[in-house]
């Protein structure tokens, strides 16, 4: 009985989490392909463009969640583009904060509270980050990329096909295909 009101819950809460986000995404700011799984609220913010694939799906009820565990994909500014593969899945609370391009390829897995910038959001300078703009650099997770939990992935990093990145990495450099990377900063542990 307890399982069949637990996945009763689950069903209404993906159709109601699918009734907001066309609701909130009405003004074609956001493409998406076929069957989009929203087991978490998603909420693409910003200007620019967010492109999802088909067959994605956003959170996973089994894995930690902060609040309702809502996924944010925010393309900063007119020419910021986020661009999702078919077949990627993301866990709970993941967040990608772009302002020129943050592409993920297909069958990917990002972990829960996975961070992506693909900009410095503020100048270095002591004065200038006040007002002048950021360095940007394109971020491109190649496919079939899994990203453990709360890793961090920061502007211009390339991230080669079937690698893995550690749980808590920060990614300040590209990575190889086929490989594991972890640590802070992220370096190769071994080839898979
Ligand atoms: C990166 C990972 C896949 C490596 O697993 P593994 O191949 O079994 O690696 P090991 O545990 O044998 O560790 C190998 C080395 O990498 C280091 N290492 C492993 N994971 C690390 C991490 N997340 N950060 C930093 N270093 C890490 C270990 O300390 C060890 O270093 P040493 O050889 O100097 O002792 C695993 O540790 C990991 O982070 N998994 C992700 C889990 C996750 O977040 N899942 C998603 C949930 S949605």
């Amino acid at each position: 009985m307890i399982r069949f009101i637990l996945k009763l819950y689950r069903l209404v809460m993906r159709f109601w989490n699918a009734l907001v986000f066309f609701f909130r995404h009405l003004d074609g700011r956001v493409r998406k392909g076929s069957w989009l799984k929203l087991n978490v609220p998603l909420c693409c913010d910003g200007t620019g463009l967010v492109s999802i694939g088909s067959r994605v799906t956003i959170g996973y009820g089994l894995s930690a969640m902060l609040g309702d565990g809502t996924v944010r994909f925010k393309a900063r500014g007119g020419a910021a583009r986020i661009s999702i593969g078919d077949g990627t899945a993301f866990s709970n609370n993941v967040q990608i904060f772009s302002e020129r391009s943050v592409t993920i390829g297909a069958r990917c897995l990002i972990g829960d509270c996975v961070l992506i910038l693909d900009s410095d959001f503020h100048d270095l300078s002591a004065e200038g980050r006040h007002h002048l703009p950021a360095v940007k650099a394109p971020v491109v997770i190649e496919d079939n990329v899994f990203i453990g939990s709360r890793a961090i992935i920061l502007k211009g990093v390339t991230i080669g096909k079937d690698s893995v990145i550690g749980a808590g990495s920060v990614v300040v450099r590209s990575i190889p295909p086929g490989v594991i990377a972890a640590g802070n900063p992220a370096k190769v542990i071994r080839p898979l």
